[in-house]
C-alpha cells in the first residue's frame, strides 16, 4: 500500500559535473527498481542534475528550502526556485542542520508548510541523540519534534518522515532492524494520535543512518520501514543501486 522510497542525501558532496556523472551511472542500474528513487543534491547541482535525470525514473530532491516565498534573505533558496527545475522532494530538519545551522522545530514547521504550499514533498527528519536514547528520552524527543515540527499540516500523508537516530548517522553504527522498526512504529502511532490513524497508515516513514548495500534487505524487510534516506552509500552508484533494488 505504501510505495517504498529510497532517497540519497548527497550532503555537501559532488560538484555539478561529478553529480551528473553519478546519476548517469545510476540511471540504468535503477531503471527497474520497484520503489521510488530520489537523489537529494546540493542546490547548485540542481540545474545540471535535473537535465541529466530527464526521462529517467529518478526524482530530484533538494536538501533545504527557505520558508519565505521571496525577499531579503541573502543566500537562501525558495520553494518556487526549486520547483522551476523540477525538484519534487526536499529534506527538511536534517540533524546536521539542527546541529550546525540552528534549525529548530519551529523553523522545520515553517519550511514544511512552505514546501507543501508550493507542491514539494517534504522529507522531514526526526531522531534522537545517543545520550537521549541512553537516558530513555527517545519517545519524548520524537513527540516534541513531531508535535511542533508538523503542526498545521492538512494531509499528513503528503509528507515523508525520515527517522534518523543521530548516533547512527555517518558512524557505521546502524540501528538494528528491530530497533528501527520499533521506533518507526512508535512514530506512526504518535502521528495517528496527532492527526488520524488512517492517515498514519498511509504515511511513508524512512529509516536513515548508516544504511548500506549490506544491511538494506534486512531493514527493508521490516513492516514499518517504508524506505531509506541514505548518506554515504548514496555517493557510489553501485551501492545506491543495490539499495534501490533491495527486493531483487
Ligand atoms: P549515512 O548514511 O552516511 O549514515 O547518513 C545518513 C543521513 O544522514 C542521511 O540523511
Amino acid at each position: 500500500m505504501r510505495k517504498p522510497i529510497i532517497a540519497g542525501n548527497w550532503k555537501m558532496n559532488n560538484t555539478a559535473s561529478e553529480g551528473v556523472a553519478l546519476v548517469n551511472a545510476l540511471k540504468p542500474l535503477v531503471a527497474n527498481a520497484d520503489c521510488e528513487v530520489v537523489v537529494c543534491v546540493p542546490a547548485i547541482d540542481i540545474p545540471a542534475v535535473a537535465e541529466a535525470l530527464k526521462g529517467s525514473n529518478i526524482a530530484l530532491g533538494a536538501q533545504n528550502v527557505h520558508f519565505a516565498e521571496k525577499g531579503a534573505f541573502t543566500g537562501e533558496i525558495s520553494a518556487n526556485m526549486l520547483k522551476e527545475f523540477g525538484v519534487k522532494y526536499v529534506i527538511i530538519g536534517h540533524s546536521e542542520r539542527r546541529q550546525y545551522f540552528g534549525e529548530t522545530d519551529e523553523t522545520v514547521n515553517k519550511r514544511t508548510l512552505a514546501a507543501l504550499n508550493a507542491g514539494l514533498t517534504p522529507i522531514v527528519c526526526v531522531g534522537e541523540s545517543l545520550e537521549e536514547r541512553e537516558t530513555g528520552k527517545t519517545e519524548s524527543v520524537l513527540d516534541k519534534q513531531l508535535t511542533d515540527g508538523l503542526k498545521g499540516i492538512e494531509n499528513i500523508a503528503d509528507i515523508v518522515i525520515a527517522y534518523e537516530p543521530v548516533w547512527a548517522i555517518g558512524t557505521g553504527k546502524t540501528a538494528t532492524s528491530e530497533q528501527a522498526n520499533e521506533t518507526i512504529g512508535y512514530i506512526r502511532k504518535k502521528i495517528g494520535e496527532l492527526f488520524c490513524p488512517k492517515c498514519a497508515e498511509k504515511l511513508r516513514i524512512q529509516y536513515g543512518g548508516s544504511m548500506n548495500a549490506g544491511n538494506c534487505k534486512e531493514l527493508m524487510a521490516m513492516p514499518e520501514i517504508d524506505g531509506g534516506l541514505i548518506g554515504g552509500a548514496s555517493l557510489k552508484a553501485n551501492d545506491f543501486a543495490t539499495i534501490a533494488n533491495y527486493n531483487k
